[in-house]
């Protein structure tokens, strides 16, 4: 890719885990109406959990995730209490609706819990839901710290698969972003894991950082590949210090430029496809056999708001702050802050902030990024069809697409839009083609590349 069609197309677009994004839900979906969603489920329907735990030991400057740093158990506890009355009350609303195929815990860092604090939350869950025999029950780890005490409760609750945060290996980035962690850190917890049966393991990274080099994340990759995890994810840097304040703590000048960005993502990226991993639409390899890579060669592979996901439950519950939650009917956002939580929950209601009842035209939208966005290609006007529209809905945005087809960056043949792979980084902003409530002056979002 050239530095001129980087700069080109490198605009500030969503990340497409959810359509309408978030920024547009609103306040007239509250927690009666998402109550009210939640009691209309049909029973049959399978149910995805999220639960998001806002809490870490030390703050890694470049983070872009709803957290806060804690050094005492009491405000952990506190939320906890919280959590598990907000999941009694969920249940309540959902009546039968209780068959779970998926339960992610992502954050912060879920590993901050205590072993009683997982029992307690999984007590919890198994005794309003009925789990299915191959439930996928998965975490995001923060290596440091973690303990075999941890990895015994994690077991102990049926843990399937976990996410385990790295994004540099070498010292300089790590010094630059506040986040130590030595390659054998990493190392311990994985073979911790997998000693207890834990076999799905993923490994985050990241490129962009500051100081980060294309070698150094070559390095980093080759070395992590030695512990053969079933996934990688090359995240973006996202630096947005406007959104998240602390991300001033690193220099601007310190980071790498569009260009570099590109060569660092481009060398890590040849590098897992020459260890024989897959790549998986904008930032994620899966080995071949992993169940990612198996939904991806089927046409199957599903956009939540946690990424790229294996899960089709058709309903994903959210639960804890910030948490949001796809129902059949629209999305909805839980409250980010943990004292408008405990208050809501204390008043009776469901802590919902904000969300956004789907129209037809939203799902059949939402349908078409949803596929582009992990295919790299969609026939929009089968898409279409299938959700009983007429194709010529999307003649603005096939002709949005002119320049992107023009410079090569996209294909296109009558309704059928493929970005090549040499370009995937660019799918956000093909997918923004058919997003009918972008502004051109919505510049809210970190740059695609
Ligand atoms: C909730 S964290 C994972 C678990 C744990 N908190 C940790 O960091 O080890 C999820 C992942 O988001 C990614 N991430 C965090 N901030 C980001 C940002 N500003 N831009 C892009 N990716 C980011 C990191 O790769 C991180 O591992
Ligand atoms: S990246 Fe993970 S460990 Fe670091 S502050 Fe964010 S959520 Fe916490």
């Amino acid at each position: 890719m050239t530095p001129d069609l980087i700069t080109k197309y490198d605009a500030r677009v969503p990340r497409y885990t959810s359509y309408p994004t978030a920024p547009h839900f609103h306040a007239g979906v509250d927690g009666s109406r998402y109550g009210q969603w939640l009691a209309h489920l049909d029973s049959d329907t399978d149910l995805s959990l999220y639960i998001h735990i806002p809490f870490c030991d030390t703050l890694c400057w470049f983070c872009g995730c709803l957290t806060t740093v804690v050094n005492r158990p009491e405000p952990i506890r506190h939320y906890m209490d919280y959590l598990l009355q907000e999941i009694d009350r969920v249940a309540e609303q959902l009546g039968d609706t209780r068959r779970v195929t998926h339960v992610h815990m992502g954050g912060g860092s879920p590993t901050i819990l205590s072993p009683d604090q997982f029992h307690a939350l999984f007590d919890r869950l198994r005794k309003h839901f009925t789990f299915t025999d191959n439930v996928e029950i998965a975490v995001e780890v923060d290596p440091r710290g973690f303990k075999e005490s941890a990895a015994d409760a994690l077991a102990e609750i049926g843990l399937t698969r976990a996410s385990i945060g790295v994004q540099d290996l070498d010292p300089e980035v790590q010094k630059a972003v506040n986040r130590i962690q030595p390659f054998e850190t990493t190392r311990d917890v994985v073979d911790m894991l997998r000693a207890r049966g834990v076999n799905g393991l993923n490994i985050d990274l990241m490129y962009g950082l500051p100081h980060q080099t294309a070698p150094g994340t070559v390095a980093t990759v080759q070395r992590l590949m030695t512990l053969s995890p079933d996934r990688v994810a090359l995240f973006g840097y996202a630096h947005v210090p406007w959104m998240k304040k602390h991300q001033r703590l690193i220099s601007e000048d310190d980071l790498p430029t569009a260009q570099q960005r590109l060569d660092q993502f481009d060398r890590a990226s040849a590098t897992l496809r020459d260890g024989g991993y897959v790549p998986i639409g904008l930032d994620h390899f899966a080995h071949p056999k992993d169940p990612m890579a198996q939904a991806h060669a089927a046409g199957e592979l599903h956009r939540n708001f946690q990424g790229y996901t294996t899960d089709n439950a058709q309903a994903l519950v959210g639960l804890g702050v910030s948490a949001i939650g796809g129902l059949p009917q629209g999305h909805a956002q839980n409250v980010k802050a943990v004292r408008d939580y405990a208050e809501m929950l204390d008043r009776g209601e469901l802590p919902i902030e904000r969300g956004i009842e789907l129209t037809a035209e939203d799902r059949l939208r939402g349908d078409v990024i949803g596929r582009l966005m992990c295919d790299l290609t969609v026939d929009a006007a089968a898409v279409a069809r299938e959700h009983g529209f007429d194709p010529a809905i999307f003649h603005d945005a096939l002709d949005q697409l002119d320049d992107m087809v023009a410079d090569g960056v996209v294909q296109r043949d009558g309704y059928v839009v493929t970005v090549p792979d040499t370009y995937r980084l660019l799918v956000r902003t093909a997918a923004s083609a058919f997003d009918a409530y972008l502004q051109n002056s919505e510049r809210r979002h970190a740059t695609a590349v």
